[in-house]
């Protein structure tokens, strides 16, 4: 089954990565998203993509690691999107686990870079026990070393291998770094069918992001990819396995 990630929700039609934009990709019937998670100043999961505010609220500059949720959760994020979304603030993951239809697939990205959040990852296992979410759920993230800390606390937590470079064997880095993946997720313009067969003779799936166009939905397709990571859900439309 092809298996396509809503990108931080559906971001063109909500802004990215809350509540609004993952209710739109529950709309669209996608059985996987993807969202971001960051820690706030007083160390609770934020579902958030950059490590600053500034893109989301103009007025505001400063790191996500400096304020405490108290305080972003009074910051609007929705009205740099559209009037319609004014008053929209920043999720927890906490909030996105219990809207979350069970059966849809979460990849949560660490993000740890550049900026680090000490102690990030079991923050995260802990609050997936606690949501009973261990099982639906991979986690990715650019920064390998995390990955590591999660295996190291969740072993059987399914890990995606997420790269920005062009990787010859990512199963060979994986290996070599002690993790053990189960879909490797290259940037769409370094993926082909090489990379695609190779990593399914090894029983990797393969996630390339971000895929927009309809065009390069079905070249990504005709190399024999498992799915891809969307801002646009609607393309998922071309794949009859998907909805
Ligand atoms: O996980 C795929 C994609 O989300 C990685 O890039 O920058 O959109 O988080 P970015
Ligand atoms: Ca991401």
């Amino acid at each position: 089954m092809i298996l396509n990630f809503a990108h931080r929700g559906s971001l063109t039609e909500a802004p990215e990565n809350t509540l609004p934009a993952m209710e739109k990709a529950i709309e669209h019937n996608v059985k996987a998203i993807e969202l971001d998670v960051q820690l706030t100043k007083d160390n609770r999961l934020i579902v958030v993509h950059d490590h600053n505010l500034t893109r989301y609220n103009k007025k505001t500059s400063g790191f996500i690691k400096d304020y405490t949720l108290e305080t972003i959760k009074k910051i609007d994020v929705g009205s740099s999107f559209s009037r319609r979304y004014r008053g929209i603030t920043l999720a927890t993951l906490e909030e996105v686990l219990e809207m979350l239809p069970e059966d849809i697939l979460l990849n949560i990205e660490i993000k740890n870079k550049p900026v680090a959040y000490e102690g990030i990852e079991d923050i995260l296992i802990d609050c997936l026990h606690q949501y009973n979410r261990l099982d639906n759920v991979l986690i990715s993230s650019f920064d390998h070393d995390a990955l590591k800390i999660v295996q190291k606390r969740a072993p059987n937590i399914k890990l995606g291998l997420l790269f920005n470079q062009k990787f010859f064997k990512p199963w060979e880095y994986a290996r070599n770094c002690g993790l053990t993946i189960t879909s490797i997720h290259p940037n769409a313009k370094h993926t082909n069918k090489k990379l695609v067969t190779e990593s399914h003779k090894l029983g990797y799936k393969v996630y390339p992001y971000t895929v927009n166009k309809v065009k390069m939905y079905n070249r990504l397709m005709d190399f024999g990819v498992d799915g891809v990571f969307s801002n646009n859900p609607k393309i998922f439309a071309h794949s009859a396995n998907t909805t």
